[in-house]
């Protein structure tokens, strides 16, 4: 364990194992200075534990950077259930993944992630308090927050880049426009940019596109198009070997987790001229609006919170170029400043 190459001093490992269930888990609680560990749940058919431990070790730390960067009183874990989504759901399944997270006695709170669900979030809850995002919570649609959020992500790129975070006569290029990017393209329009958007489902792009005066453009040309500003809202990877050096878009702010297919290609970003607002810190108002969950849930709240990745992506594009670093590794500073590393002393 202490040698694996994942691990960063994370404080807590959980293996948990429960034969009448089919239950195999793991809990990983990276660093909880600010707070519980909070962080989703991810069901995957994993080839091998190894497979799970590795992810799971890499996501916990993520969520202590990510947690940190949003300002919440939380650190970061996260959970993994070694299963197939699509076939091995069961309640007694979730009733044993919720007691495993019990065990942790609150040093963990566990929300959904993919191939989790809100009712299975629900069914964790039925057994363990140390549960975020469910139906009762009030915030289980995050996707508002999340877009609110990125646009306020944008204006600190657009002000980076070119001295204004107005929108008038701005084109933004929107890679996905399902719950996230719909809801993006509203505010968009709302402050006067002209878009583009593409979607896999031709008919949800034409819809949002209808709505909004809009234009369609096919997923896999969206990526080239001539815009200010490119949004991918669909999927992680799109930020790669193949499609960096046709990017037409100066700058590169969306919801998408994992945009980087590796971290040196936020160098190749840098050295095209294009200014990428960090995945995790634009896409924080998902975590934030969970992190404002509970019986007196406040959507303003949440929304006002998400409000300042503004400020936070501000600093970051400045401590870029001060450093002369990447965004994403300057990101890394900023959250560090924000959370003490373990075995460092603070900053
Ligand atoms: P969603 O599933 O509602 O929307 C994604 C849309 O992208 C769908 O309409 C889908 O048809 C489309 N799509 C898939 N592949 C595409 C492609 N190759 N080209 C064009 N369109 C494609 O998902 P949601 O909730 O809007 O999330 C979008 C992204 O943001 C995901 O990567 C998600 O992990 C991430 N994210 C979402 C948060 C949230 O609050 N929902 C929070 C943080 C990250």
């Amino acid at each position: 364990m202490f040698d694996h190459p994942a691990y960063d001093a994370h404080e807590h490992v959980l293996h948990s194992s429960d034969p009448e269930t089919g239950l195999r888990a793991i809990v990983a609680v990276h660093h909880t200075g600010r707070g519980p560990a909070l962080g989703g749940l991810r069901m995957y058919p994993y080839p091998d534990a190894d497979a799970a431990l590795t992810d799971v070790l890499r996501l916990a730390r993520g969520m202590t950077y990510k947690n940190a960067l949003a300002e919440l009183p939380f650190g970061g874990g996260k959970s993994v259930l070694i299963g197939d989504p699509g076939r091995d759901k069961t309640r007694a399944l979730f009733h044993a993944m919720g007691r495993a997270v019990d065990a942790l006695g609150g040093r963990y709170k566990v929300a959904e992630d993919s191939g989790i669900a809100v009712p299975d979030v629900d069914t964790m809850g039925e057994v363990t308090p140390h549960v975020a995002g469910t139906t009762a919570d009030g915030s289980s649609d995050p996707a508002p927050v999340t877009a609110w959020g990125v646009f306020n992500g944008m204006r600190a790129a657009l002000t980076s880049r070119h001295g204004s975070d107005s929108f008038a006569g701005r084109r933004v290029a929107v890679q996905g426009v399902g719950a996230v990017g719909r809801r993006l393209c509203g505010h968009l329009a709302e402050a006067g940019a002209e878009l583009a958007v593409a979607d896999t489902r031709a008919e949800t792009a034409r819809e949002v596109a209808a709505g909004l005066g809009a234009e369609v453009r096919a997923p896999d040309a969206i990526l080239r198009e001539p815009a200010d500003i490119l949004a991918p809202c669909a999927m992680g990877a799109v930020l790669n070997d193949a499609t960096i050096p046709e990017l037409r878009a100066g700058i590169v702010a969306g919801a998408a987790n994992n945009q980087l297919e590796a971290d040196r290609h936020a160098a190749m970003l840098a050295e095209r001229g294009v200014l990428y607002a960090p995945d995790y810190a634009v896409n924080a108002g998902g975590v934030i609006n969970i992190s404002h969950g509970g019986p007196g849930y406040d959507a303003d709240a949440a929304l006002a919170h998400a409000a300042r990745i503004h400020d936070t992506l501000l600093e970051i594009f400045q401590r870029a170029e001060r450093e002369g670093s990447t965004t994403a590794a300057a990101a890394d500073r900023v959250a560090e400043t924000r959370f003490t590393p373990r075995g460092r002393a603070p900053r």
